[in-house]
């Protein structure tokens, strides 16, 4: 069962662009980027060629996790603007054929939400159901051992007698999905915000909302499946929008009950295991284990091969939760542009839809902040009180937070080589990296060798070519340790993707029966014209050629 292609859904090709809108643009001069901000950049992304924006949260809410703790679903956070600001972003956006996807978070709200000050009020208040709520066990302790993602238990004992649960920070507490009347507003809410003309949703954690929390189970929950559907023919059916849930815990064998097409489900979900797979050590992500390519190729092609005929696959190498893609996987120093271009080749040319996350196109590195003074991110402080109390030394777990914290990826976007790099001219809420001299838009905009020109053109390929979008995809060179590269098929035209993933020159040979003469539909090097059975790649190249089905065999 292969995709119709001619009515395939409008987000197959498209590019998706994430905002964080804390660090996008400042508007006002307060230090904080808002929606005003926003809409003064969207020609820079029309620029680019996005068809929608993943708008991180904007709602009203107190910031203990930046948004994702939302204490009003209905209004907008006043740092951020208004409710008149959002509408006219939507219709700018629109006017300029980019949706705004807005970001659903519903495992939690914040302990500052109306529902939660009456949930927590009285036992017996109507909306005490809303939330998780448990006695202590008998020696006085959580109800059980669940911990949460943010450090210690994800129990806290509140005043009525009972703990409330929360899998991420105290301040949020989790929703019960049990509550029909719950859903219910859920729901509500959702098509209010539909029909303000938002074209979808990015659902966080949207794995977590079918748990049974007395038998310890969080993730992929007995009821997932059911909420989900429930959710989509209650708030998005007759409408052409689009879904993506983060789903942490998919795998490949469970990626198509989210987003099979006669599932009743989701477009598509995130998933993470090309990165949870290297934090399987001790200290998980605080400190990653070395990469291993081939393992990540292996990863990535298993994703592909699970989708290939149904369902679809988002790509992404970063967001505002992981660090930069280039100080991940290429070279912030030396092989800045290049190693950039080649991560952005190598993931915007599979299948799928692609997410550039605000930056990642002129390359922006990891903040790598030298002092816990420096950090901003509840994740971060949390997990250095835990540490440092565990014995770890600041200087241990800054090396672990320069890699891994979600700061990282939340300084503020790089207008200018100027004061705070454009972003605002107050003071930052978070340092500006000082890199910014070098790497920011305006050096980038009008250089046809600059990143950000590297990413234009990946974006308007896909945008004008079927083989990108819909072609099948196979793995070349699965084994080797430096290079990635696949090749992707349709109606006889092919596409050969070849990439060093390294900082050294790499030698490659070619499985034999290839065809070799192509053009060069993109390149971070020297344009090359054909493949050889045995290539010589430099340091990060990497190129696409395509093979068409007239264009003659060239021998030499
Ligand atoms: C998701 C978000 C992350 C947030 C968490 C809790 O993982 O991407 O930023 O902290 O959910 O809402």
């Amino acid at each position: 069962m292969g995709m119709d292609t001619d009515n395939a859904p409008w987000w197959t090709r498209a590019t998706g662009y994430q905002i964080y809108p804390r660090s996008f643009q400042d508007s006002d001069g307060d230090g904080i980027g808002d929606l005003r901000g926003i809409i003064s950049r969207l020609d820079y992304l029309a620029g680019l060629g996005i068809g929608f924006v993943w708008l991180s949260p904007v709602y009203a809410s107190p910031m203990c996790d930046m948004g994702y703790d939302i204490s009003d679903y209905r209004a907008i956070a006043p740092e951020f603007g208004t409710m008149g600001d959002m509408d006219r972003l939507i219709a700018e956006a629109r006017a300029r054929d980019i949706g705004i996807v807005m970001d659903l978070v519903v495992n939690h709200t914040s302990d500052r939400h109306a529902w939660f000050e009456e949930a927590r009020a009285s036992r017996d208040a109507a909306r005490r159901d809303w939330y998780v709520w448990r006695d202590p066990a008998p020696d006085g302790g959580p109800p059980n051992d669940l911990q949460s993602t943010f450090g210690g238990p994800a129990w806290t004992l509140d005043a009525s007698g009972q703990y409330y649960l929360h899998l991420f920070d105290r301040h949020q507490p989790d929703l019960n999905w049990d509550n029909p009347a719950m859903r219910a507003e859920i729901h509500a809410m959702m098509r209010w915000w539909f029909d303000r003309g938002i074209a979808g949703f990015r659902m966080d954690v949207i794995d977590l909302i079918g748990k049974d929390v007395d038998r310890g189970v969080t993730v992929d929950g007995p009821e997932l499946h059911d909420r989900i559907r429930e959710m989509m023919q209650a708030t998005a059916a007759g409408r052409d929008v689009v879904t993506v849930g983060e789903a942490w815990s998919a795998t490949p064998e469970t990626a198509l009950l989210y987003c099979g097409r006669d599932r009743g489900e989701l477009s598509m979900i995130f998933q993470f295991a090309h990165i949870t797979r290297f934090w399987g050590g001790p200290r998980g992500k605080w400190a990653p284990e070395p990469f291993d390519l081939v393992e990540f190729k292996r990863v990535l092609d298993r994703w592909q091969a699970a989708l290939a005929e149904d369902g679809w696959n988002s790509l992404f190498w970063s967001n505002h939760d992981l660090p930069r893609a280039v100080s991940a996987y290429g070279d912030p120093g030396r092989w800045r542009v290049r190693s950039a271009k080649m991560l952005a080749t190598v993931l915007h040319l599979m299948k799928g839809t692609p997410f550039v996350y605000q930056g990642e196109e002129l390359g922006m590195a990891n903040a790598g902040f030298g002092s816990i003074d420096a950090y901003r991110d509840v994740e971060t402080l949390n997990m250095h009180r835990l540490m440092t109390e565990g014995g770890m030394s600041d200087a241990e777990f800054l090396a672990g937070a320069a890699i891994s914290s979600r700061d990282n990826a939340r300084t503020p976007m790089q207008w200018t080589d100027g004061a705070q790099a454009g972003f605002t001219t107050g003071t930052p809420w978070i340092g500006v990296n000082p890199d910014h001299r070098q790497v920011n838009a305006a050096a980038q905009l009008d250089d046809p060798d600059s990143v950000l020109a590297h990413y234009r053109r990946l974006i308007a390929l896909r945008r004008e070519m079927d083989l990108i979008v819909f072609g099948s995809y196979t793995p070349l060179v699965p084994d080797h340790p430096a290079v990635f590269a696949y090749r992707r098929d349709l109606h006889g035209e092919a596409l050969t993707v070849i990439a060093n993933w390294t900082g050294e020159e790499v030698s490659l040979d070619l499985p034999p029966g290839m065809e070799t003469a192509g053009t060069c539909l993109i390149t971070n090097c020297e344009r090359r014209d054909r493949l050889d059975t045995r290539m010589n790649l430099a340091p990060y190249e990497a190129f696409a050629l395509l093979h068409a089905p007239s264009s003659p065999a060239r021998r030499d």
